[in-house]
């Protein structure tokens, strides 16, 4: 298997911002080392019915950051999100760093390119970010070593991004008692997902991993954090004695019965584009809804 750079003795401060209208955490990752840091999944405010955009979420992790001195050096997308939208532009604008996505998000744009009937002036070549991600590429926060692993399943642009003795997973798994994500959106597959579960799983048992959503399964408080050790003795999909074949029917059977995400049409549309909202011929900043498309 493939060897990933792993250095657990280094142990990165995680300050987490979570939003409570689309249950997405977004993460502050400061190097120990020095002032630098990274953001992981921002998000950027909605009010879908209304058609408006704000940044109260977006500007707590700005106003942290600022107050603290730090340098931000990375904006880290885990996969484009189907539940909320991303603020990396936004953030980017004001505190500077560079904004990476897995390389497959080629893919998520053909595809979505086509749901969405964008004209040749969308590119679906990724250059909306600044790094596309290969999977054990790495990067600098600071001192610390980050690294990427590739992810696919949920969708086929996901990675989960390790920094020091911290991974942030993104949609690959929930807490324990959440079990996984859904992987039945364009491009996604079961038995991928529980492939890269397994690459996830291999880390080191004392590996803290940071969800990128919560919901607070059987009403209890709202977790970010668990360990590997914790997710493979207990994880409810993948956890001990849990085979591919019993995830897969399980995902498949579960997916079948769930809703489309609220915020499914705009965040796709901004997230393929790296967080920035399309404009018509016009210039104007415009949503579509493809009928009958998703
Ligand atoms: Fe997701």
């Amino acid at each position: 298997m493939f060897e990933y750079p792993v250095n657990m003795s280094v142990k990165p401060e995680v300050t987490a911002f979570f939003d409570p209208d689309t249950n997405t955490i977004s993460y502050v990752v400061k190097d120990p080392e020095s002032n630098a840091c990274a953001v992981v999944d921002s998000v950027m405010d909605i009010d879908y019915a209304a058609g408006r955009i704000t940044f109260d979420h977006a500007d707590r992790v700005i106003e942290f950051i600022t107050k603290n001195d730090l340098k931000l050096e990375w904006i880290i997308e885990t996969h484009v999100h189907a539940d909320h939208l991303s603020a990396a532009p936004y953030i980017q604008e004001r505190l500077g760093g560079k904004l990476g996505i897995g390389s497959q998000i080629t893919v998520v744009q053909d595809t979505f390119g086509k749901v969405f009937n964008e004209g040749t002036e969308f590119q679906r070549d990724g250059s909306q970010f600044d790094r596309l991600f290969e999977d054990g590429d790495t990067y600098q926060v600071g001192a610390m070593t980050c690294f990427a692993i590739y992810t696919p399943g949920h969708t086929p642009a996901c990675m989960v991004h390790v920094m020091g003795n911290t991974a942030f997973v993104g949609d690959t798994l929930f807490m324990p008692d959440g079990g996984s994500a859904r992987a039945d959106f364009p491009g996604g597959d079961a038995g991928t997902l529980y492939d890269s579960i397994q690459k996830l799983l291999a880390l080191p048992n004392d590996m803290r991993l940071f969800m990128c959503h919560d919901y607070g399964p059987n009403g209890r408080d709202i977790q970010w954090e668990t360990t590997v050790g914790d997710e493979k003795k207990h994880n409810i999909h993948v956890g001990e004695g849990k085979t591919r074949e019993q995830f897969i029917a399980y995902r498949t059977d579960r997916d079948a019965q769930l809703d489309m995400p609220s915020l499914i049409i705009p965040s796709l549309q901004v997230n393929m584009r790296a967080g920035q909202v399309p404009t018509d011929s016009s210039g104007k900043k415009m949503l579509k809804v493809p009928v009958n498309g998703i």
